[in-house]
């Protein structure tokens, strides 16, 4: 069984979900750490209530990236972490991380990318007044959601799609393609 460690910076539905597939016997994987780069953030909660280690850390009391990725490389090595799964972590991830877990990093993300990345995805979805968005999840590189795409799946905007209606969608299929897709990546 493969040692996982999941980023979130906010309230990790995208975790919880994950989580909830493991307990249900559906994703065989052993999620080692969550690493969390917000001391409120409500996913660093449904860690503890999981018995799930934390690493929280707060980004702004070092020096640079690679400083507080080395510290992250360190928790993710001492618990023979092999696989990060990024899950509404809010930071482009640098290359001391990126080196260390070449080939290991996937994102998921709230659009049929190359279409909205970055921040907001949604709302810049219903901006655009696209009839189509989605959700993708892909490997991650040193780009803005830039990473080799492994799986997507659309979702319809209604005429009187509303933010919240949206985000429902979206959220519940994040919940289903992301931990499908792992259940493949965590076999290989
Ligand atoms: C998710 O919709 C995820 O796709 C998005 O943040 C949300 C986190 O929700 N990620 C990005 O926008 C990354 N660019 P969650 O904390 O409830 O899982």
């Amino acid at each position: 069984m493969k040692k996982i460690a999941v980023f979130a910076s906010g309230s990790g539905s995208n975790f919880q979900a994950i989580i909830n597939e493991i307990e249900r016997g559906e994703l065989s994987a052993h999620i080692a750490l969550l690493v969390c780069d917000r001391s409120e953030a409500k996913a660093i909660e449904r860690a503890k209530t999981h018995g799930i280690d934390t690493f929280v850390f707060n980004p702004k009391a070092y020096a640079s990236k690679e400083e507080f990725e080395q510290e992250i490389i360190d928790e993710l090595q001492k618990r023979d972490v092999e696989f990060i799964v990024l899950a509404g972590y809010m930071r482009l991830v640098g290359t001391t991380l990126l080196s260390a877990y070449e080939g290991k990093i996937v994102n998921i993300h709230p659009s049929l990318l190359p279409s909205f990345p970055g921040k907001d995805a949604i709302g810049q979805a219903l901006l655009a007044g696209v009839k189509v968005t989605g959700v993708t999840i892909h490997y991650v590189d040193q780009g803005m959601d830039t990473g080799q795409i492994i799986a997507q799946e659309a979702v319809t905007i209604e005429e009187n799609e509303t933010r919240e209606t949206l985000t429902t969608k979206i959220q519940q299929v994040e919940h289903r393609l992301y931990y499908k897709t792992l259940i493949e990546l965590l076999s290989i």
